[in-house]
């Protein structure tokens, strides 16, 4: 079930996301996060970084997994999310490093890393899942015809994708990475709250085939269709056609 929220603009998108994972981090014991790499949740990040240093809040007690990571690429590459997530986030707060999982784009077995990543996953239940969009409607990278029930597994990346993330590889799109280790789309419909945040026109189609569309697996969003409790956070733009 989706609660739908319009804001007026990126800043008060990120404040709305970031109040629902401070309940969560204030509320729960052990909380486990679900993060994601891409622009949207940046302005969030910088708002979790800044509220653990002017009000003390502490992520000490937080385990969290990101969603996906390029293959191919060291974890020192500038692009990838190991290195996203440090400099976004991680490098901000206090999460030990222990307690940080993100799949191991630079292993030597994917398929091996695949499935220890999963494993890992599920002797947890994800608190709350943050999410993006691509503008194919993948989420995380399930892209366009990911079986719904698909757990972690290693994926190529469709050109649309890849043409989308070129601008953090200087415009170069050969320089993107062709596959990527993704949670599926069953890892992610386990965790028990989920938060969508998509900005901007590119978005739009996405945001209405996931929400008002067939549930399809040419819209892999649309299987949040089935889960109880998304909130999707947006800006006029991408809510132009819902
Ligand atoms: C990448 C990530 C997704 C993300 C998407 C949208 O493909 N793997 O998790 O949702 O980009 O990114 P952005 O938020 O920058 O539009």
């Amino acid at each position: 079930m989706f609660k739908t929220i319009i804001k007026d603009n990126y800043d008060q998108i990120s404040s709305e996301a970031f109040r629902i994972m401070k309940e969560v981090v204030k509320e729960k014991e052990r909380p486990v996060l679900g993060l994601a790499t891409g622009s949207s949740p940046v302005g969030m990040y910088k708002k979790m970084i800044a509220d653990h240093n002017s009000n003390g809040t502490s992520y000490k007690h937080c385990v969290t997994f990101n969603l996906d990571e390029y293959v191919g690429l060291p974890k020192s590459h500038d692009q990838s999310y190991y290195t996203f997530m440090h400099e976004n986030l991680f490098d901000g707060l206090d999460i030990p490093e222990e307690n940080i999982h993100i799949p191991s784009g630079d292993a030597d077995d994917e398929k091996q890393a695949c499935v220890d990543y999963e494993n890992a996953l599920k002797q947890y239940v994800v608190d709350i899942q943050l999410l993006g969009i691509g503008s194919d409607g993948h989420i995380a990278f399930n892209e366009p015809g990911t079986p719904f029930d698909a757990e972690t597994h290693l994926v190529k990346l469709e050109e649309q994708t890849r043409i989308d993330n070129a601008r953090f590889f200087d415009d170069d799109i050969d320089e993107v990475p062709t596959q990527a280790i993704t949670q599926g789309l069953a890892s992610i419909m386990r965790a028990r709250k989920i938060v969508l945040i998509a900005t901007g026109k590119k978005k739009a189609q996405a945001v209405r085939d996931m929400i008002k569309g067939e549930k399809t697996t040419d819209c892999p969003a649309s299987i949040l269709q089935d889960h109880p409790d998304v909130t999707v956070i947006l800006d006029k733009d991408a809510a132009s056609l819902l």
